[in-house]
């Protein structure tokens, strides 16, 4: 279970990878509790001075297992896992770069809203399909994605469920660069290398001053948190979950 999160020091480069290819990088609980544990004792150690994410060939990831979703729409608990984890990526004070091959679905794009530097592949594709599954929008992107890419991609994105091709992503101010797929792992490390050679301290107040204020993007995440659960619990959740299990049969 636990090398679902692959956790693993370059140098000052602390890079999390998601390992588990045969679901597509679908997060589970688990997983996010350990990628928050990482980037907290990342975020704290000294030696470490940028964070990577990495995924899978073909998949960052296909965003929150859908049978964690359905396991709450039925009444079992939700636990902190997922709000722990977007408050310590939120809150991270150090550099983070990520990498996307593929499908980068639900999370699998916000996360990125919350990175400094995101390279993706010609073929990948971000997509957040929050209301086609009765769902809204995590991960203070309702904030985050109108201020970077304008109210109208951010609603295609966020509530129409558009996907976006990574010409696009590119476009809206998403991500930062494209990558081929035999060139991405290194541009990512050679970014996250650029950025670890850097004054810590200058860079960490650049990134805080680049980001702005935590505490709005914080608030957001609680605010969107309540909905989202409300939501899990709803009709419209419970029958999108149940036709995505029906779907695979
Ligand atoms: N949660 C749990 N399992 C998932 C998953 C998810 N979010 N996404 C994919 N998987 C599983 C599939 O059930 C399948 O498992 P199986 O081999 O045991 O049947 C495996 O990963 C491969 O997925 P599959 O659907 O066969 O691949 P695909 O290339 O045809 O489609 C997706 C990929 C991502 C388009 C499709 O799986 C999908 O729509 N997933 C749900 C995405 C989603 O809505 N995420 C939540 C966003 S808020």
């Amino acid at each position: 279970m636990s090398d679902h999160i692959i956790v693993e020091r370059r140098g000052a480069i602390q890079l999390v990878r998601l390992n588990r290819p045969d679901k597509k990088n679908a997060i589970t609980r688990a997983m996010y509790d350990r990628m928050a544990s990482a980037l907290r004792a990342g975020d704290a150690d000294d030696d470490v001075r940028v964070h990577v994410f990495l995924g899978a060939p073909g998949a960052f990831s296909s965003g929150n297992d859908m049978q964690d979703f359905l396991a709450v729409a039925t009444g079992g608990d939700h636990g902190k896992d997922v709000f722990d984890f977007l408050v310590a990526l939120a809150s991270a004070r150090k550099p983070i770069v990520s990498g996307v091959d593929g499908l980068a679905i639900g999370i699998g794009t916000t996360i990125h809203l919350h990175c400094d530097m995101t390279f993706a592949t010609p073929g990948s594709l971000f997509k957040t399909p929050f209301t086609d599954l009765g769902l809204v929008p995590e991960a203070a992107s309702s904030l985050i994605a109108p201020q970077i890419m304008g109210h109208q991609r951010a609603f295609a994105l966020l509530a129409m469920g558009e996907g976006f091709s990574a010409e696009q992503a590119l476009d809206a101010g998403l991500i930062w660069k494209i990558a081929e797929p035999e060139a991405l792992e290194a541009e990512v490390i050679a970014a996250a290398e650029a950025f670890a050679a850097k004054p810590p301290e200058a860079l960490q107040l650049a990134k805080k001053l680049v980001k702005g204020p935590r505490e709005p993007v914080l608030d957001r995440i609680r605010e969107e948190g309540e909905l989202f659960l409300q939501r899990l619990k709803s009709d419209e959740a419970r029958e999108a979950f149940m036709a995505f299990m029906a779907r695979k049969k």
